[in-house]
């Protein structure tokens, strides 16, 4: 019997960095070896007992139906009270916030609701790579837009943004903070790319997943807050997964003018159907209960975030771009003049170490090294010395 084919569609579809290193760590481990992983943006804290609790009670309490299509009144209620709160932007919640099975299915309802096949959609590069797929998958084009290191940390030019457009460029992406260079946009920057949106009448998908998460006075600013035209050209991302340790919960928000969360709606209602309900009634009290454990999460990504700097930086040949947001820190190894990909095979095979390639996410994350410190304790101590000898080591063999 011959076997099923996917469609040519799925022949685009490449599956992202991690998984191809992980790939390779479970044939490495299956022939013995043994690895500390300095690679997946997978909080190791435990979802907050108060959150833990509202999602049982919600199962003992029978709230286990189909919940609304759009995310349940009190979950919109409560984004809405959010985004006031936060980012300064009002939203209404019955036509303008939909709830999504995390950013990731946010990503793919806007991308979908928005492409006409061929669309061009700009992309930061290096950029989180599980993006290319929705976008190829919504029929659209993507144009990378390379960013440069300039004084320690990657930014992006309007310049490099502009030189990217072409007649059919519909949307820019972007994420603040950004993953994988841990870069935050400043507002003159924001205000900068807003200037490009407005006038080449782009819309902004706007991933803003680490927002909780920043450093040494360092603020998130929600790009849609800084004008009533940027709000109407911007489709806002967001998700429980990192601010809450709620990965695995899969939840998540966006907010957006009427017309297109409506027809983003249409497409979560022909697919996902939402979160489960009483996963919906945990992310209410995420919400709205105190935000002490958030701020508790960063203290202590701020002291690992620490630790790294000091670790790595105290390397020969490796400069480490201190993150502004986010829980990744880049090295930057160029001193090595290797592939940044030979390297990562190098620490992992000879030194245990796994951690990804900055080419990964884009040409121009080459010559850099992606270490994340979402988990830290034992396992990031142990990292960081079996890095730091690995690339002492590499530095050496030159
Ligand atoms: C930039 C960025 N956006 C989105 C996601 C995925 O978000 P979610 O778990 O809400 O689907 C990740 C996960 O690593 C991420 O790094």
């Amino acid at each position: 019997m011959a076997a099923i084919l996917p469609s040519a569609r799925i022949g685009q579809l490449r599956p992202t960095a991690v998984n191809s290193i992980l790939a390779e760590v479970r044939q490495m481990q299956a022939e013995g070896k043994t690895f500390v992983s300095l690679m997946r943006g997978e909080p190791d804290f435990r979802t907050p007992e108060h959150i833990v609790e509202a999602g049982q009670k919600a199962l003992r309490d029978g709230r286990t139906s189909y919940p609304d299509n759009r995310g349940e009144p009190r979950l919109r209620e409560a984004v809405a009270a959010k985004l006031e709160r936060d980012n300064t932007l009002g939203y209404d919640p019955s036509s303008e916030i939909l709830v999504t099975t995390g950013a990731t299915f946010g990503f793919h309802a806007a991308l979908t609701a928005v492409l006409n096949p061929g669309d061009e959609v700009l992309l930061p590069e290096p950029i989180y790579d599980a993006y290319h797929s929705p976008v190829l998958l919504a029929g659209g084009v993507i144009r990378p837009v390379p960013a440069a290191i300039e004084n320690g940390r990657f930014v992006l030019h309007p310049e490099a943004i502009e030189a990217a457009c072409g007649p059919r460029t519909r949307m820019l992406l972007l994420n603040t903070p950004w993953n994988p260079t841990g870069t935050v946009f400043s507002r003159a920057e924001l205000e900068n790319v807003a200037q490009l949106v407005l006038r080449r009448q782009l819309v902004l998908l706007s991933d803003e997943i680490y927002e909780a998460i920043t450093y040494d006075g360092h603020a998130h600013r929600s790009p849609a807050s800084l004008s009533a035209e940027m709000r109407e050209r911007t489709i806002l991302v967001n998700s429980f997964s990192k601010t809450y340790a709620m990965t695995g919960w899969r939840a998540g928000y966006c907010a957006a003018p009427a017309a297109i969360t409506q027809a983003m709606f249409l497409v979560l209602q022909q697919s996902s159907r939402g979160p489960a309900t009483f996963v919906q009634d945990a992310c209410t009290e995420a919400l709205t209960a105190s935000q002490n454990c958030v701020q508790r999460m960063r203290e202590e990504y701020a002291a690992r975030r620490s630790l790294v700097l000091a670790e790595l930086n105290a390397v020969t040949g490796c400069r480490m771009l201190a993150p502004e947001g986010g829980f990744f820190a880049m090295a930057d190894i160029r001193a090595l003049r290797l592939a940044s990909n030979d390297v990562r095979r190098a620490l992992m095979r000879d030194h245990g170490v796994v951690v990804a390639h900055g080419s990964a996410y884009g040409p121009s994350g080459e010559g850099t090294l992606r270490v994340s410190f979402a988990t830290g304790g034992d396992t990031l101590r142990r990292g960081l010395a079996q890095l730091g000898a690995g690339l002492a080591a590499l530095r050496a063999t030159e």
